[in-house]
């Protein structure tokens, strides 16, 4: 995707080939800045603190976190005592734990003089790869809304989109906005309603500023106003991203999630959730009880970031003082709401076969 011109990545090698660059998602939209992580602690603080966030980026960088903790030290202990530190970092978007899985495997059998070379070029495959995949989510999301749009001819089509899933939340394309991209850059009127995304806005201040840096019509609403546009006919889909699904179907999304689904299917509007492979977590069976849900600071509920009126950034408190706040950022959605699940190699019912048909090989893997 590119910025004033230029494509990006969300993450990259630095010019000397071995610092890993990201962009400070806490900064935008204000303001453009990249950070170089130089250890693996810069890793895991930068997942930890959110200056990447989405479930695929976590992954990637975590990746490129044990090729930064390698450098330092190889050895079998190293890396082990790097595994646990970014495993730690967050505990619902399980692609952390899948990549963490797959580096250790890709690592842990070489001997300590070939770790490091071998563990940046499986935390660039994790990269590459996940543009690949995010590129054939779009493909496959882009056929339900050409669907729409032959519905509709001439008409604007309006998709409602929770959170963050798109280009900054992945390594590039991203998951739910995917198939948007696609659609606007193929002349269908596509219009999206972006929800805030309380309590960390990451609708208004990433979805927006992504959109808006590709031209894609958008409006950004507060998050209770969906429901209310789905009972007048002003939405015609929605989609979000997920940071874990359960091999059942069930997803889990940034809080509020849920409540659209709920009202997506009292109005009889299809809700889809899109994600690659890496985000199913085959050993789940039962997402609202399995699912680790991120319990966050009250500070992100009682004060919201934002430009004062003197044009600087800053943070506002917006609760009574001395009120207690909690602050649960995720939430799941139960299978039976979901009207399909936008993959890499198609959509599928969000249910165990649906999953399984698409994917046997993974499925069975779990299974045993
Ligand atoms: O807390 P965040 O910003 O990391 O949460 C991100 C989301 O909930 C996304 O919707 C999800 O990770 C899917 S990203 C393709």
């Amino acid at each position: 995707m590119k910025i004033g011109g230029k494509a990006y990545r969300t993450i990259w090698l630095g010019e000397d080939g071995w610092s890993v660059e990201v962009i400070d998602q806490t900064k935008l939209p204000f303001s453009f800045e990249t950070v170089r992580l130089s250890h693996v602690e810069e890793a895991a603080d930068a997942i930890r603190q959110m200056t990447v966030r989405g479930a695929p980026l976590i992954g990637a960088t975590a990746a490129y976190g044990v090729a930064l903790a390698l450098r330092a030290d190889a050895s079998d202990p190293a890396l082990e005592r790097a595994l646990a530190l970014l495993g730690a970092t967050r505990p619902t978007a399980v692609n952390l734990r899948w990549a963490l899985a797959r580096m250790r495997e890709r690592l842990i059998e070489l001997p300590a003089a070939e770790r490091i070379a071998a563990a940046y070029a499986e935390a660039a495959a994790i990269c590459d790869e996940d543009v690949a995949l995010c590129r054939a989510i779009g493909e496959h999301g882009l056929g339900l809304i050409r669907a729409i749009a032959a519905g509709k001819p001439g008409k604007r089509i309006n998709i409602l989109t929770h959170c963050n899933a798109g280009w900054l939340a992945t390594v590039d394309w991203g998951t739910a906005l995917a198939p948007i991209y696609l659609a606007h850059d193929e002349g269908i009127p596509v219009h999206v309603w972006v929800d805030e995304t309380r309590p960390r806005n990451q609708g208004a201040a990433l979805t927006a500023y992504e959109l808006g840096g590709h031209g894609v019509p958008h409006t950004v609403i507060s998050d209770n106003a969906g429901g209310h546009l789905m009972q007048h006919g002003e939405v015609d889909m929605v989609i979000v991203g997920t940071d874990r699904t359960t091999a059942t179907g069930d997803v889990a999304n940034k809080i509020g999630t849920y409540l659209k689904a709920l009202a997506a299917h009292d109005n009889g509007v299809p809700f889809y959730v899109a994600l690659p492979s890496p985000t199913i977590d085959w050993s789940l069976r039962d997402g609202v009880g399995e699912i680790p849900i991120e319990e966050r600071s009250a500070s992100e509920v009682t004060h919201l970031r934002g430009l004062g009126e003197d044009g600087r950034p800053g943070n506002f408190q917006v609760t009574a003082p001395g009120s207690p706040a909690a602050n649960p950022a995720f939430d799941v959605t139960p299978a039976r709401l979901v009207t399909g699940l936008v993959t890499e190699r198609g959509v599928a019912p969000a249910s165990f076969e649906g999953l399984r048909r698409l994917f046997p090989e993974l499925a069975q893997e779990r299974a045993k």
